[in-house]
């Protein structure tokens, strides 16, 4: 069997990149390793660029639509990994997958409207109720480090979600959830169920990082669960992040209920952006016909990545509490044992250790004190980087 090769080191700059061409704005400074954004430092699997290489041969790269094998790819990736039988019928297009939530908030929702996320979670979600004139309301997930949550201990706090549904029109569910790399359960998505029901709440379920699940757990999707939930959810899905393509702005919202799926269509014809790209959808098509052993052996690598970074961090840095992530390519990482403001933080990082993380304050209060470290890189730089802090904390005394 191919084995695919996630150690070599691919030198990014020049392709302008953000992760490593956007430094100086972020950081003040480009002598960071970027381990910040959502984005893997690994070749996009070499079946995908050859479909392209492919498309390319022909000269004309006119208007053209999503083929029927473009839908069926969909359907067969969507049962293959997750075990949900859809219809070609209940997928409609989306240029991102932030864009998509965007779309069925505005479909479901009036301005002023509530919107229930849960914090820390990834902060588009906030900026876009707030954007559009919706309002956010917060459930915060509870962390209980000693409790029987999932990793880090995080879990939902149901009484305080029923409060905050009640004044909701939607809710944006983050499965797996970013930052803290929780997968929900089928017991708290079937809660959720329930109190979406009991408050006529529309889920919009942005499940970008569904493919990335480590044993044991086992990723739900929540529309799934039963046909009321198949009636009020939106589910949001993309192959950027699991093959490195998002570049190609290409993702799908899954939205089995005619009428929701009208509703969302028409917020796209609004602004006319049906079309598309025609890379997007090769390459869509693509990693979701041949992508399974790929992303199978990727997970294998990211698996052994967390390992090393949770002893790394066990044995050298006991002061950083870490936890191994159920889901994502994502860790987040406790430091309030320093005692430090988040911008002493940010800059002991940057500064001392020569690292770019990404700042858990964006995520919404409750990640002050917190980073997240993006581990979808090759081994060798997550060593380096390790190094890096270690040596920085050891120089400080912390
Ligand atoms: C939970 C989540 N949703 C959406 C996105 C971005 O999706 P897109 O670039 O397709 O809008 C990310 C990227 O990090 C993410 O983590």
């Amino acid at each position: 069997m191919k084995r695919y090769d996630f150690d070599t080191c691919i030198d990014r700059r020049g392709t302008a990149c953000e992760k490593y061409e956007d430094l100086m704005t972020i950081f003040g400074t480009d002598r960071v390793i970027p381990l910040w954004i959502a984005d893997m430092d690994f070749a996009t699997a070499d079946f995908i660029v050859e479909a392209m290489h492919k498309r390319m041969q022909h000269p004309i790269f006119g208007y053209t639509f999503r083929p029927r094998c473009y839908h069926e790819a969909i359907c067969g990736w969507m049962a293959r990994r997750g075990e949900w039988q859809i219809d070609p019928s209940w997928i409609a297009f989306s240029p991102g997958v932030v864009a998509g939530v965007t779309f069925a908030m505005l479909s479901c929702t009036e301005p002023g409207d509530g919107v229930v996320i849960q914090p820390p979670v990834y902060h588009p979600f906030a900026n876009t109720i707030r954007n559009n004139g919706r309002k956010v309301l917060n459930n915060p997930l509870i962390q209980d480090p000693e409790g029987e949550g999932g990793c880090g201990g995080y879990r939902i706090d149901f009484e305080d979600l029923d409060a905050k549904l009640s004044q909701a029109r939607a809710m944006i569910l983050c499965n797996p959830h970013n930052p803290t790399g929780r997968v929900f359960t089928k017991g708290e998505l079937l809660k959720i169920g329930e109190l979406c029901r009991k408050h006529d709440v529309t889920i919009i379920s942005d499940e970008i990082h569904c493919d990335f699940i480590f044993r044991p757990h086992r990723h739900l999707h929540i529309a799934a669960l039963n046909d009321d939930l198949a009636n009020r959810t939106v589910t949001l899905i993309a192959p950027s992040k699991s093959f490195n393509v998002a570049g190609f702005s290409t993702a799908a919202a899954v939205i089995p209920n005619a009428e929701r799926r009208a509703a969302y269509q028409a917020e796209m014809d609004k602004i006319h952006i049906e079309n598309g790209n025609i890379f997007g959808a090769v390459a869509l098509q693509t990693a979701y016909e041949q992508g399974d052993e790929w992303m199978n052996q990727l997970l294998e690598y990211l698996q052994e990545n967390v390992d090393f970074v949770y002893e790394f961090i066990q044995k050298e840095l006991p002061s950083v509490k870490c936890y191994k992530p159920e889901s994502t390519f994502l860790m987040w990482l406790d430091f309030r044992a320093w005692g430090m403001t988040q911008e002493e933080l940010n800059r002991f990082l940057v500064e001392e250790a020569g690292l770019g993380l990404g700042d858990g304050s964006i995520y919404g209060a409750e990640g002050t004190g917190f980073e997240r470290l993006n581990i979808g890189t090759p081994r060798s730089v997550l060593e380096r980087a390790l190094s890096q802090l270690a040596e920085a904390v050891q120089k400080r005394g912390l």
